[in-house]
């Protein structure tokens, strides 16, 4: 064996996909040919550059015992303690020159080894193959001295032939990663950029006459309710499905009846692919997927996909998930009513295609490609427009398809995310178009869809998505005869998205609109000692797109997000509208393919918010589409003469692999009666006594108008006109965006540093009126505002009057009064709830009462921001106040001020004081999606117009 002293890198800007691996196949456990997983701790030394070490450290013998363990699956970066580098996060800018296929000198090189005994019982017989299921960015492997070949594509399985070189005992296994390479320009994504063998390291033994490859076609003809299955296989050999009493030779198709698979009822057969040497477990899924009269169907019916699009993503492990953590997302998934999942921008681990086919999800399987980082020079030198780096687009496109053919889950092939467009999409689109004419091709980021099945686009505003879906849009003759869906919408950073039911509607009004995928999944915060989640530029990277990296349904722990909440109502199977008048509810099943027998109903009726009496409700197993009038029981009598209301809910009927009897699916409110309005005559006068004014239960400066106290209840700081909110990341919006960005306006206009002038304290007959006007330093614009304080001994009701003075150009944050309490905890209201929300974010907002506590009211955005307001409320209870509203309120209430909100970076900055703060508003102003797509739509404006609202204020110790 000989080794280089000065090992040469030129690989690792080569344009070719790698050498030596074996050709794509499909991905599968074995039921009987032994595997071994060298999964584990590993040897590892970094290197400043790709070649400053030679490769004498794949030779047997080399003492590595003074290198540094790291875990595989893993990314060194997020081990070590920061001794290993750090991670960095562009959105599409390369963080080197970019210089294809040239990447920089400095290039974190790691080297990992792992020496490995076969177990006693592996087999002699037959070979061995090396799977690699993914390394970033370009890898180079050697077994016992002997180099294996070098490889790119870093979320792509790579094998290699190894039976050969086996031994008994003490395998030395040598992988040399870098973390940059040609490969890097192709892998651009929106994400932490992250070195490391970060999916597993496998050795399967290859039984002689074992299966090599083989592709599953389980087609259903809706119309006959058969299915058709045939399995190709290199190696020949049976297929068994018990089930369907199926027996058959590879390659011949059989026909028999079947249930079908769908998202919405997942029906999966078991089969066993045997030849001589091995069995391979199948699970089949009898689906047809066409593309007909301009629209995706699958079994005979359009789909409409209620989609999200999913990175792999850990706190603490980054790209490298175990399956539970793969289970978790599916099953939150499952439990928050989507149906779709796009793999954005790369082929997932396999093992969450098996739990996408096992729980039903339609998938979108995207390939390993992006090259966003062009567009800054208008795309020229774009991979995807180069013949040279073709072979390297094909070999992409080929290891996801091979990989992953075999899932009844994935209906679309995409070619990649945001790469332009070019040649080299073309070639794969016609080489998958080829390979498995039985899916359809997804790609986004060519508007005229020369290669595609669907006409696909991200954050388009709703009145363009309105117009695509009357067919008004124009395009191509190819896009106009195409369905439409919205591979990315809503983007879910921070507070949001706001404006999913206005996009759903849409969805569900225009055929051609098939619905979306919102952007994203999951916040990729990654877990910090100090400051909880770090983010963009928390790793002093000299170039980052900051918190652009959380912008998921879900927090980076999994904790479902407010917006996530949102979506499951918006997006929820089954409509339930009441319709009071008749006593009843309509209910509409929403699904493609199931009727309503998996689900039951219950009816329940509530006055003030508590429940008084409840039911089932007999609803008929309605077929997809169809709807149904169902008569709701007599009102309950019942003395009281509060706001009385109805709610259906639909819950799981039974215990579901996904979620138990009684899960919670859809539900529907409806009024069955008006809210009392909290009113009492003014009978009390202020009385003014040293230097205190009086009013029924309430003490004021006399000098200030301002609240001191109220029955025993301090006022640590008086209710004064508050209009700001620490501005959203969707206030903020996205420097491209087209729509107007208030959060800057706001900022600009003064709304952070509103000034409050007295202009009178009035002590009246039956009232103490206050008069100000509420205006930033240098402009002119104004609020003049009155306080009116009435009284009838016991209560107080506090009337606000707002008129804008001057030419108010832009909406405002927020409208109504905060004020200081000393003291507060626990907190119960009724209104809307147990969660957040905004005008353009509601629609889960149930009206109950409920309890919960001045923290647990924060939504804990990984950038602080503006959070936690609670819809409709009636009144609330608070530091020994009992607050009524007329009309309803928006409530808030935190620990810290706005100002201390919208300065924090993280959650850590944030520390409680010794104050309340309390926020009751009389409106707020839509949250939108505008940190990618549209700001809030017209209607959740909060105009600076004239405005009255009042509170009723009371004690309740
Ligand atoms: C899209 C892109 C995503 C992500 C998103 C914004 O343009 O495809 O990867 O960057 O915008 O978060």
């Amino acid at each position: 064996m000989s080794f280089r002293t000065t090992p040469s890198v030129d690989y690792v800007e080569d344009v070719s996909p790698g050498s030596g691996a074996l050709p794509p196949r499909a991905w599968y456990a074995s039921s009987d040919a032994r595997s071994l997983s060298l999964n584990g701790s590993w040897r590892f030394r970094l290197s400043a550059t790709a070649g400053a070490e030679d490769d004498s450290f794949a030779e047997e013998g080399y003492d590595a015992g003074n290198w540094a363990e790291v875990t595989v699956p893993g990314h060194w970066v997020l081990q070590g303690d920061g001794a290993f580098g750090s991670p960095i996060y562009t959105n599409h800018l390369y963080p080197f020159p970019v210089d294809p296929p040239h990447v920089p000198t400095e290039n974190p090189t790691g080297d990992h080894l792992r020496v490995f005994d076969l177990p006693s019982d592996w087999p002699s017989d037959g070979g061995a193959v090396l799977r690699f299921d993914g390394v970033e960015s370009c890898a180079r492997v050697w077994l016992n001295g002997t180099e294996l070949g070098e490889f790119k594509g870093s979320r792509l399985a790579h094998e290699f032939a190894v039976g050969e070189l086996l031994k008994p005992g003490g395998n030395v296994l040598a992988v040399r990663v870098h973390q940059w390479s040609s490969g890097s320009y192709l892998e651009d994504q929106d994400q932490w950029w992250l070195p490391g063998i970060f999916r597993d390291v496998t050795l399967l033994h290859r039984p002689a006459a074992g299966v090599a490859d083989f592709f599953v076609h389980a087609s259903y003809d809706h119309t006959t309710g058969e299915g058709t299955l045939r399995v190709d296989s290199d190696a020949g050999g049976r297929v068994l499905v018990p089930a369907l009493d199926i027996d058959v030779a590879t390659g011949e198709p059989v026909t028999v009846t079947v249930e079908p698979w769908t998202a919405e009822t997942p029906k999966l057969y078991d089969g066993v692919l045997a030849t001589d040497g091995e069995r391979v477990p199948l699970r089949i899924g009898f689906r047809t997927v066409v593309l007909e009269d301009g629209l995706v169907k699958v079994n005979g019916a359009a789909v409409l996909f209620k989609g999200v699009n999913r990175h792999e993503w850990h706190p603490e492990r980054g790209r490298a998930l175990d399956l539970e953590t793969m289970r978790e997302d599916v099953l939150l998934m499952k439990r928050h009513n989507l149906n779709a999942v796009r793999t954005s921008h790369y082929p997932p681990h396999p093992a969450f295609l098996d739990l996408c086919d096992e729980y039903g999800l339609w998938v979108i399987d995207e390939c390993d490609l992006e090259t966003h980082g062009f567009t800054e020079q208008d795309w020229r030198d774009n991979p995807v427009d180069d013949d040279r780096w073709t072979p390297a687009l094909l070999d992409r496109a080929a290891r996801m398809v091979e990989r992953d053919k075999n899932h009844p889950s994935i209906v679309f092939w995409s070619l990649g995310n945001e790469a332009g467009t070019g040649r080299g999409l073309t070639a794969m689109a016609e080489w998958i178009h080829d390979r498995d004419p039985e899916r359809l091709v997804h790609y986004e980021g060519d508007w005229n869809c020369r290669d595609t099945d669907v006409y696909s686009r991200m954050y388009a505003f709703h009145d363009e998505v309105e117009k695509i879906g009357q067919q008004l849009d124009g395009g191509t003759h190819k896009r106009r005869e195409l369905p439409f869906i919205q591979c990315e919408y809503a983007h879910a950073m921070g507070n949001g998205p706001g404006g999913l039911a206005d996009y759903q509607e849409l969805f569900e009004k225009y055929d051609r609109l098939q619905g979306g995928f919102v952007w994203e999944w999951i916040d990729h915060g990654v877990k910090h000692a100090e400051l909880g989640y770090a983010y963009g530029g928390d790793f002093g990277e000299e170039l980052h797109d900051g918190n652009f990296v959380c912008d998921g349904l879900v927090f980076p722990d999994r904790t479902p997000s407010p917006g996530l909440i949102e979506y499951k109502k918006v997006i929820e199977p089954v409509h339930i509208e009441g319709d009071g008048a008749n006593g009843a509810v309509r209910v509409t099943n929403k699904q493609d393919f199931a009727d309503l027998s998996a689900l039951a109903f219950e009816w329940s009726c509530q006055v003030d918010g508590e429940t008084v009496e409840s039911g089932s409700l007999a609803v008929p197993a309605l077929a997809p589409g169809e709807s149904a009038e169902v008569k709701l029981p007599e009102p309950p009598v019942d003395g009281r003469g509060g706001e009385r209301q109805w709610t259906v809910r639909a819950l799981l009927a039974d215990d579901t692999s996904w979620a138990p009897k009684g899960h919670v699916v859809a539900w529907g409110q409806f009024a069955a009666g008006a809210r009392p309005l909290p009113s009492f005559p003014a009978t009390d006068r202020p009385v003014a006594e040293d230097g205190r004014i009086t009013l029924g239960p309430a003490g004021f400066d006399a000098r200030t108008g301002a609240l001191l106290s109220i029955g025993g209840v301090e006022v640590g700081a008086t209710p004064r006109l508050d209009v700001w909110r620490a501005p959203t990341d969707n206030d903020d919006g996205a420097e491209w965006q087209t729509d107007t960005r208030y959060g800057m306006l706001w900022r600009t206009l003064g709304l952070h540093r509103m000034r409050h002038r007295l202009v009178s304290v009035e002590a009246g007959d039956d009232a103490l009126t206050v008069r100000t006007r509420v205006a930033p330093a240098a402009r002119e614009v104004g609020l003049d505002t009155v306080y009116r304080w009435t009284s009838d001994g016991e209560r107080l009701r506090l009337t606000v009057s707002v008129t804008p003075e001057g030419d108010w150009t832009v909406p405002l944050p927020r409208l109504g009064v905060r004020f200081g309490l000393p003291e507060a905890d626990r907190v119960e209201w009724f209104g809307g709830g147990p969660g957040e929300a905004y005008p353009d974010t509601r629609t889960a907002s149930m009206v109950g009462r409920w309890q919960s506590t001045v923290d647990r009211l924060q939504t804990p955005y990984v950038r602080p921001q503006e959070n936690g307001a609670r819809a409709d409320v009636r009144w609330v209870e608070l530091g020994g106040l009992r607050i009524e509203g007329d009309p309803e309120f928006w409530f808030t209430a935190r620990r810290w001020t706005t100002e201390q909100l919208d300065a924090a970076r993280h959650r850590t900055d944030l520390a409680a004081g010794d104050t309340v703060w309390v926020n009751l508003d009389h409106g707020l102003h839509g949250i939108g999606s505008q940190s990618c797509g549209p700001g809030p739509l017209p209607q959740y404006f909060l105009k600076a117009e004239p405005a009255e609202f009042s509170f009723v204020f009371s004690t309740t110790r």
